[in-house]
């Protein structure tokens, strides 16, 4: 058998690179970080939709490392503060800002909001693309929907996981085993409905570089 081909991943957030990993554990393909390539792509986010911004972040990073990659934008949209913080959940309060005070913030602004209209959503949105003259694969998205708790509780995932309210499972994002979270995040979405595409792109790769 030969070597499993490399796809990076096109991110520098260390907490999404472990869970791909985990979720995309029986991928064909080995998932490698900008990191571990010597790599840093140095890009701004400029998309107005999570599906913009992951394709931009695909394209570059293929075009820039050379192989295929797999981008994932994501973040939190709040109904009661109009979608708010969306595609700027990651620099959403000022880049750096801990999440202890984001979470102070947010409850400051939802204080009068009655807990049944505290609905939010995560998004993600994975872009998966080839170097040139490929390009772009696939695009596919996943969602979970929950509520703002009043408190934070939990210690693991991570960003906003301890506000993250999962009413079917009377608790937060945070208080669940990685496993669980993936099993119904917005990430294990998007991925579960990538791998056929990912599975499919790698054996066309690998098809042609036989023949070469
Ligand atoms: P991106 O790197 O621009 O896609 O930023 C994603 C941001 O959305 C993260 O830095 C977090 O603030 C938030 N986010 C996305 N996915 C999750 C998650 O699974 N748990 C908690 N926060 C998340």
């Amino acid at each position: 058998m030969g070597e499993l081909q490399r796809v990076v991943l096109a991110t520098t957030n260390p907490h999404k690179i472990q869970e791909f990993r985990e979720i995309l554990a029986s991928a064909p393909c080995a998932l490698v970080s900008p990191d571990e390539l010597g790599m840093t792509v140095r890009m701004e986010e400029t998309g107005a939709t999570f599906a913009e911004n992951a394709v931009l972040k695909a394209l570059a990073y293929a075009e820039t490392v050379g192989l295929p990659a797999l981008a994932d934008d994501s973040g939190l949209e709040i109904d009661a503060l109009h979608g708010e913080p969306g595609v700027y959940s990651a620099r959403w309060a000022g880049e750096g800002t801990p999440y202890t005070e984001r979470f102070r913030i947010l409850n400051e602004r939802l204080s009068d909001v009655p807990d049944e209209q505290r609905t939010a959503r995560y998004r993600c949105v994975i872009a998966l693309a080839e170097p040139t003259p490929r390009g772009l694969y696939a695009v596919v998205a996943g969602t979970l929907e929950g509520r703002i708790a009043r408190e934070a509780r939990g210690t693991g995932g991570f960003g906003y996981d301890p506000i993250f309210y999962v009413p079917e499972q009377g608790r937060t994002v945070a208080e669940m085993p990685s496993e669980e979270k993936h099993a119904i995040s917005h990430r294990g979405r998007a991925a579960a409905a990538v791998l056929g595409p990912l599975v499919r792109m790698l054996d066309q790769r690998a098809y042609s570089i036989s023949r070469d």
